[in-house]
């Protein structure tokens, strides 16, 4: 099974191809001819796919540079290492490099291509569900500092994306489950019927129903790619794809990485839901909502009280979106209907952090 889609963006388009089975480089043949590829992976992902996806690449001159598993490795080392590589192999503008994991090899991978020789092309071959649906999608490219999440970072579209969803079979339901996470956060954006969907369909995703995941994966890969059409560079609209992510972000910071990226988003989510009723913009049931479904796939809805909502609130500051020290929040009108908000105050923010959090 297999199904195409385009994101076409002032500078060119690419293709998001999503099968069942296999990467799916055929069309990429000719482009790739005479290319030296490195093909970026981590020491979890290429013991399963490395030796699959380099099969593809009998024609070419085929390097490996493997990093860290984690997010403590989504760092300037793991960066620099595959720079190195690249330096090693004399791989010039021409070459390519193929990202070959999850979110944080997608983003890492996506850097690398963007700074090596003021940028050269790559291809991310995602192996989550979360950079199936998301992160492989729209040319964020990244790492962290030490001072907070992908604080590093540039713009730089792949040439494609790859999308074999076999990967998830072997992919811990916790890792999984992370990924539904974002899978949610475009319900909240401007999908309410896409809420009712993963209700409905909430089995069949658990026991990864092949026909299912493959509508789930380009539902979510048609949200971003609309998206990202309207406002590549995030001046306008692709903020809304931050629901849940200047809370999230400060709680990935504050707990040095213990809940994943898509259950920090979660408790990010609650979070905005809670302070947009607070506030007034929708009613209070759009939390319990936002509850009900995060919670039937085992993902966090209350965080642990051993971090200090003030502490959050000061890492939230040093967020990207933070415009003249105001806070610029994705907050809730309604299930589906994300917005900005601009000015709210600290006490309301430290408010909706201190009701989400485990007595
Ligand atoms: P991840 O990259 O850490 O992958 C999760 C875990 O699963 C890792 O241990 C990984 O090695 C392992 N793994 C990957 N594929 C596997 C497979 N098929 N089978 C078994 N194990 C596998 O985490 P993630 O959730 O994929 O990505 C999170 C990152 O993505 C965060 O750093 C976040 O900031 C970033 N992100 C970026 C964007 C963007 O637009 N660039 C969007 C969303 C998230
Ligand atoms: N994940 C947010 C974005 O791609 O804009």
């Amino acid at each position: 099974m297999q199904k195409q889609l385009n994101i076409a963006l002032p500078n060119g388009q690419y293709p998001i191809i999503i099968d069942s089975e296999k990467f799916d480089f055929s069309e990429f043949k000719s482009w790739l001819a005479g290319k030296k590829i490195m093909v970026v992976s981590n020491e979890v992902v290429a013991p399963l796919y490395l030796d699959e996806l380099i099969q593809l690449f009998a024609d070419n001159q085929v390097y490996h540079c493997l990093i860290g598993d984690g997010e403590i490795h989504k760092t300037k080392n793991s960066w620099l290492k595959i720079l190195d590589a690249l330096a090693e192999q004399q791989f010039n503008r021409s070459d390519v490099l193929v990202s070959l994991g999850g979110g944080i090899v997608c983003d890492i991978t996506g850097f690398a291509a963007a700074s090596w020789m003021r940028g050269m092309a790559f291809v991310q071959v995602p192996t989550t569900l979360l950079s199936q649906i998301d992160a492989s999608v729209g040319g964020k490219t990244g790492i962290n500092h030490p001072k907070g999440k992908n604080m590093i970072g540039a713009f730089h579209q792949p040439q494609a994306v790859i999308i074999n969803a076999k990967t998830l079979r072997t992919l811990p339901t916790r890792e999984f489950n992370a990924g539904i996470g974002e899978a949610i956060k475009y319900a909240g954006i401007n999908q309410a019927w896409f809420y009712d969907w993963l209700v409905n369909h909430q089995q069949a995703i658990k026991q990864l129903d092949e026909a299912v995941l493959m509508e789930l994966i380009t539902h979510c890969c048609q949200f971003k790619t609309k998206i990202v059409e309207q406002d590549e560079k995030e001046q306008g609209i692709r903020a809304l794809l931050n629901l849940g992510h200047t809370f999230g972000h400060a709680i990935e910071t504050i707990s040095d990485y213990h809940y994943l990226h898509g259950e920090a988003v979660a408790l990010g989510m609650v979070m905005a839901a809670e302070l947009s009723a607070q506030l007034g913009f929708c009613e209070p049931d759009i939390r319990k909502m936002l509850e009900n479904l995060l919670q039937a796939f085992e993902l966090p809805i209350m965080l642990d009280n051993q971090y200090a909502a003030e502490e959050i609130l000061t890492l939230m500051k040093s967020d990207k979106k933070v415009i003249n020290d105001q806070h610029r929040l994705i907050l809730l009108k309604d299930m589906g209907q994300a917005f900005i908000a601009e000015g709210v105050k600290d006490a309301e923010i430290l408010e909706a952090i201190n009701s989400c959090m485990t007595q």
